[in-house]
Formats: C-alpha cells, sequence, structure tokens
C-alpha cells in the first residue's frame, strides 16, 4: 500500500482545562489539565490511524514539551519521526468556562526553526519512496518563509511524491505557485482569499475551484463547506456532496478528519467521489463529539455508507 507522511513544521503540546468563571486580575482556578498532540499534519496522521489505516507524522520537536507530544502520539499507534529542534515545542491552551459555555483558546507562536534545522526536514523527504503521499498541513514557524516552503514542495515533487496541502494564505498561495498537487483542501474562506474575491454563491466557488485546475495547480480540489460538506473537482468531473443533518457538538478537527480519510482513500486508488465521500463523512464524524475528539471509524462507516445509498437507487 502507499506509504503516507504527513508534515507539520509547527506542531504544538495542547492542553485543555476548565475554570468556573473568567475575570481579570484574581486567580482563576482550574481543572487538572489534559494533553493532547496539536498541529495540522499531527491530527491528520491521527485521523487516519483512529479510522484504520498507517501514518507516520514527522514533526520538529524540542525540550520536555516535544518529548510529551512525541510521546503522546506513539501512544495512539502514530508513527512519530520526530526530528530533534533546540527551541521547546510550543504549548497552546484550551480553556473551557463552565458558568457560560464559552471557549477561550490561546495560541502560541510556533517553535523557531533554524535553516540546518529545516533542512533535515527535507533530507528526510529525500529518503521516501517515489508515489508516496506527503500531506502538509499547518501552519508555518518562525524561521519559515513561503520560499522555503516552495523549495521543500518542489524537492519533494521532483523525486515523485504526491502532495496534499491543506494550509491557508500566503503558504497555501506558495505551494499552488508549484503546482501539480495531487490535492488540495481549502475552505470557503481559504479559496475566496486564495482567487482574490468574494465567493458569495455556489457557481462562485466551482469557478473558483474550476480555475486552479485549469491552471495546473492542483489535480484535484476538495472546498469544505462545512455543515453543506464538500466540492470536489478534477479535470472531467465536479460533485458535490452534502451530509446527512447531524447533531453537532463541536467541529474542531473535522478538516484535518476530513484530510486524513481523503487521504487514506487516495492512498487506495479511489476515485474523486468515493475520495470527497469518504472525507465528508470523516469531518461530519468528528463534529459528533465535544472538545477535540477526531473522527471514529465507526460514525466514519456510518455517515460513508448513508453518502454511497445514492448509488444504489
Ligand atoms: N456543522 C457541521 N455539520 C456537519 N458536518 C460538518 C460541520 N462542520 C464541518 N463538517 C464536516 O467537516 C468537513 C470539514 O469542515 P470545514 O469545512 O469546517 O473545514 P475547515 O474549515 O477546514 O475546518 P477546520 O476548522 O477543522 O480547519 C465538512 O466538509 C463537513 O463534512
Ligand atoms: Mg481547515
Amino acid at each position: 500500500m502507499t506509504q503516507i507522511t504527513t508534515l507539520t513544521l509547527a506542531p504544538s503540546l495542547d492542553s485543555a482545562t476548565t475554570t468556573d468563571r473568567m475575570y481579570a486580575e484574581g486567580k482563576l482556578r482550574c481543572s487538572a489539565p489534559q494533553f493532547e498532540p496539536g498541529g495540522g499534519g499531527i491530527n491528520v496522521a491521527r485521523a487516519i490511524v483512529h479510522l484504520g489505516g498507517k501514518a507516520s507524522a514527522l514533526f520538529p520537536i524540542g525540550g520536555p514539551t516535544g518529548r510529551h507530544l512525541a510521546d503522546l502520539l506513539t501512544e495512539e499507534g502514530v508513527t512519530a519521526v520526530a526530528l530533534e529542534t533546540h527551541d521547546w515545542t510550543r504549548q497552546n491552551l484550551h480553556v473551557h468556562v463552565e458558568s457560560t459555555g464559552e471557549q477561550y483558546r490561546f495560541v502560541m507562536p510556533g517553535a523557531r526553526l533554524t535553516v540546518d534545522e529545516f533542512q533535515l526536514f527535507e533530507r528526510h523527504l529525500a529518503g521516501l519512496p517515489q508515489g508516496s503521499l506527503l500531506v502538509i498541513s499547518g501552519s508555518l514557524p518562525p524561521g519559515v518563509g513561503v520560499e522555503n516552503l516552495r523549495h521543500l514542495l518542489r524537492e519533494a515533487q521532483r523525486q515523485g511524491l504526491q502532495c496534499i496541502v491543506d494550509t491557508s494564505g500566503p503558504a497555501l498561495r506558495a505551494c499552488l505557485e508549484v503546482g501539480n498537487l495531487a490535492l488540495v483542501k481549502p475552505n470557503q474562506k481559504e479559496l475566496a482569499e486564495l482567487v482574490n474575491r468574494d465567493l458569495i454563491d455556489p457557481d462562485a466557488v466551482r469557478q473558483a475551484a474550476l480555475e486552479i485546475i485549469r491552471q495546473g495547480k492542483t489535480q484535484r480540489v476538495v472546498v469544505s463547506l462545512g455543515p453543506q460538506g464538500a466540492l470536489a473537482v478534477d479535470k472531467d468531473n465536479v460533485f458535490q456532496v452534502v451530509p446527512p443533518p447531524v447533531k453537532k457538538m463541536s467541529t474542531v478537527g473535522a478538516g484535518d478528519s476530513m484530510v486524513g480519510a481523503m487521504t487514506q482513500k487516495l492512498a487506495d486508488g479511489a476515485d474523486l467521489l468515493d475520495m470527497v465521500r469518504y472525507g465528508v463523512a470523516a469531518g461530519s464524524a468528528a463534529t459528533l463529539h465535544k472538545g477535540t475528539r477526531l473522527c471514529t471509524l465507526k460514525d466514519t462507516r456510518r455517515i460513508y455508507d448513508y453518502l454511497r445509498q445514492d448509488d444504489v437507487i
């Protein structure tokens, strides 16, 4: 089977806690923190493992926070390929306020990567087998510019890796400039920013997706549309997949679950429709649980089977 590697350049050790009330100055007594791995590519690899697949997560680690992060991933069955860096892995904080139900998410800057440290990642990718899948997901840390990302992607493609990208803003633009990606998954807002205009109706979204396909920037685009599912486009097809109404608890992790599921389908050689159905199923499955939980195989299969009923009728 096709090997899957995810790359996360700005991972985090996420901690979650609850407090009764939020107020300034005084001490806010909190519950014992719960730790979880964080970062786009890391969550994509976790989602793949939740769905019964195999993935390696490649990311920098520094200091005790980094070791804690790598241990948590290993416990979950994700192969952690952690390259040591000087700066300590960042720690993000999620606070749930019980009296109001509010969520506060404190996001620190990623740990800085030096030029030498960044090159370690390029060297590691150079050792991956031709034809394998590389998922680049998440933000860029201090020390890494879009030109570095472009270089890494060019090198990866030159040696025959199929690249999947889920990021935003200048990093997304830079990846598409390299061209010929295997898959890109913007949400509607990210796509609008990319094409530099408002996308106010479904036809405008479809036109924008077709535009980047025709320009040869990517072989496939999946525009995720939250509760409305997703629009998948390649050079021959356009599919809209709408999930069944679900009782949404939290949308955190929906995008990463979706990318994980679609990556697994690409690794299996699935076609565009099957890939996006499984992606929408996993994304919606992730919303069924409170907090930061990713998709489960059981929920994903249930929604996927529902979405496939159209074929039988
Ligand atoms: N409220 C919802 N109800 C049902 N499904 C949802 C909902 N929100 C998201 N999803 C599912 O998850 C997929 C990805 O969600 P979304 O479009 O919000 O991605 P995203 O903006 O990249 O998310 P993230 O914030 O995780 O990066 C959707 O295509 C859909 O299948
Ligand atoms: Mg997203």
